[in-house]
């Protein structure tokens, strides 16, 4: 009778202990990935001195992105580009939207992991919005960058040889006791200024593309709300003339951020990381209104 009670007690001792285990463990999860993310290396600044070390012997990965909101945070969060397809080595920039559906503002902090795990060390971010508690305002909406490469020495380590496909997810929890959150509002977008896009066209854009007369890139005016690959006699990717696809500000704005990402096979050597970089431009190109028709000639002809 007495050893019965006795090994209730135990039992009910143990699965006490192990209920503040898991209640320790769910506490300082978030601390724990801080520290995972600090040991890997993988947060933020750190890895700004051991930038990308460019593109390595052309080994191609295909990394996907996914994207969850915890229970109890009303925001949507999605990725912008469902996957890329990168040379190992190479600095690639991604975009991740989120939005603050409540009237409220709100702070939150994300967790990541990448699959399979043991890709994880080389899976190296630049610049991200991880691991810092960030507050969105109310309806706010946000574009985030994470600039990231994924390490050579993936090719080369044996473990991790035959990886070609990378996926990383990202939690948005509710901070319930914030400290000291960042504010979201760096990403928010200041309106789209055409003035400035025009500058950007003319640096960036110009050397391949004009308005009226195709160059190395085919003429632009009139574009948003074109068909793709869709001016006669230009000799365009299989990729963009097959897409399918009528140019949309939100279409233009993958495009710019990257061409191949969007479209694979597509032949646009260059593209436009910075967010409002590409507002601005396609907010000039939106206004570039197809040419007046030429003045009609009076009878007899012009004197
Ligand atoms: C180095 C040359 C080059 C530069 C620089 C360049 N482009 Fe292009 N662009 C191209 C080529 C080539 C194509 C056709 C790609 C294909 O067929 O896959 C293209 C296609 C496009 C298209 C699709 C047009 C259509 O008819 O479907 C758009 C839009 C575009 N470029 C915008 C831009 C903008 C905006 C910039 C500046 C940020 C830019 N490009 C910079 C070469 C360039």
């Amino acid at each position: 009778m007495a050893s019965q009670r006795t090994r209730q007690t135990l039992l009910v001792g143990s699965l006490l202990a192990a209920i503040g285990v898991m209640t320790t463990l769910v506490c300082y999860s978030v601390t724990l990935y801080r520290l995972f993310c600090a040991a890997t290396g993988a947060n933020g600044t750190t890895q700004r001195a051991a930038a990308a070390p460019g593109a390595a012997g052309g080994r191609l990965v295909t990394v996907a992105f996914d994207t969850n909101i915890a229970p109890g945070l009303p925001w949507r969060f999605r990725p912008e580009q469902r996957s890329v397809r990168l040379p190992l080595g190479q600095d690639t920039v991604v975009f991740f939207s989120a939005e603050n559906l409540s009237d409220q503002d709100i702070v939150g902090h994300a967790t990541f992991n990448v699959t399979p795990a043991k890709a994880g060390i080389y899976f190296k971010k630049i610049q991200c919005f991880c691991f810092t508690e960030e507050r969105l305002g109310a309806h706010q909406k946000v574009e985030m960058p994470v600039d990231f490469f994924v390490d050579p020495r993936l090719a080369t380590d044996p473990g991790t040889a035959d990886v070609q496909d990378i996926t990383l997810s990202y939690t948005f929890f509710r901070s319930r006791a914030p400290g000291q959150p960042t504010d979201l509002a760096r990403f928010a977008s200041a309106p789209p200024d055409p003035v400035a896009g025009g500058k950007i066209f003319a640096a960036q854009c110009a050397g391949c593309h004009a308005l009226d007369v195709a160059r190395v890139g085919p003429p632009l005016r009139g574009v948003v709300g074109r068909r793709a690959g869709s001016v006669a006699h230009f000799p365009y990717s299989a990729a963009l003339a097959r897409s399918d696809l009528v140019w949309s500000e939100a279409s233009l704005d993958r495009w710019l951020a990257g061409p191949a990402a969007f479209l694979p096979g597509a032949l646009m050597p260059a593209n436009l990381p910075d967010p409002a970089a590409r507002r601005d431009v396609i907010a000039w190109l939106r206004q570039a209104r197809p040419p007046a028709p030429p003045a009609p000639v009076p009878p007899g002809g012009r004197t």
